[in-house]
């Protein structure tokens, strides 16, 4: 990740008492610039409290001594600790099956689209902010049994590497969510504290990889479905406005687009069509 083109502001410590752990407003305002560069997250001045949360956090694992010192270790290109930084002001919040509407359009409008516009028997969805891998593994267990015989492939992403690395593992204690039939085809118990892990069958359906929302997309492929639920939401207008051209242009004509239960392409003047809850088509 690149060191964000902030200004430098921490050069002078006089007037901070070196034990204290007030987040003043030069450490604010320094952080959430950070933030949205390195990001695109908005963080309001409402959600002041996460943040000081989450970067006392930091703070205490590294054992600095307050919030300037926590900027200048920022500052320092050789510490890594912006990417550690990111981690921690991600919202990973995530389920299995979150959204089930979602699920039922893919099984039952969007999978019949498929079969029959797909005569390659090729499919590609992108599952873009996955978190912690709930996303993708809905996403394969609600295809595999429907596409036998097809090169079907789920490609799935986050910025953050801790969640991506959770979501490769593929080791759950909790599988709410998932409906009793997939429970018993696709996860195994694994140990005796009732951690359970996805199936090879659907784990080779999926490659997670880190990707910056905002960055350059190494893609070349179009994808017949793209997944990017609960992620724009802490994107400002001109984010997501610019986010949801380019997904327009890396899906196929007749590929679908699932957002948010919060968020709505209304005002952005798109090219999509709405087709069910949440989800649009191109
Ligand atoms: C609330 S989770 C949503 C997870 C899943 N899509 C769902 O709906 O359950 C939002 C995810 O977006 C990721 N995210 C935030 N900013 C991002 C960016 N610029 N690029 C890629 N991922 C980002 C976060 O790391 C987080 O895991």
């Amino acid at each position: 990740m690149t060191k964000a083109a902030v200004p430098l502001i921490f050069g002078n410590t006089q007037g901070y008492k070196l034990n204290s752990m007030r987040m003043k407003d030069a450490e604010f305002e320094y952080l959430t610039h950070l933030a949205f560069k390195q990001s695109g997250i908005v963080i309001s001045e409402a959600k002041r409290d996460m943040l000081y949360g989450r970067v006392m956090k930091r703070i205490r694992h590294l054992r600095l001594n307050g919030f300037v010192s926590y900027c200048q270790l920022l500052q320092d290109s050789y510490s890594g600790e912006v990417s550690e930084f990111i981690n921690a002001i991600t919202t990973n919040l995530t389920a299995f099956f979150r959204e089930d509407h979602h699920f039922d359009f893919l099984q039952k409008v969007a999978l019949p689209h498929f079969k029959r516009h797909n005569v390659d028997k090729k499919l590609r969805i992108w599952s873009a902010g996955c978190s912690t891998g709930q996303e993708p593994y809905s996403i394969a267990m609600s295809i595999e049994r429907k596409l036998q015989n097809w090169d079907a492939k789920i490609l799935a992403t986050d910025l953050d590497s801790d969640v991506l690395s959770l979501a490769h593992h593929g080791i759950y204690d909790d599988l709410s969510g998932i409906p009793v039939a997939y429970r018993s085809q696709y996860c195994s118990d694994i140990d005796k504290y009732h951690q359970y892990m996805m199936d090879t069958k659907i784990r080779q359906l999926i490659a997670f990889k880190q990707l910056n929302l905002l960055a350059v997309w190494p893609m070349t492929g179009r994808f017949d479905a793209i997944f990017c639920r609960n992620v724009l939401i802490y994107f400002n207008d001109e984010t997501k406005r610019a986010l949801v051209k380019r997904f327009y242009s890396l899906l196929k004509p007749g590929g679908y687009l699932f957002i948010g239960h919060s968020e709505s392409l209304q005002g952005f003047n798109t090219h999509f069509t709405l087709v069910g809850q949440t989800v649009y088509q191109r």
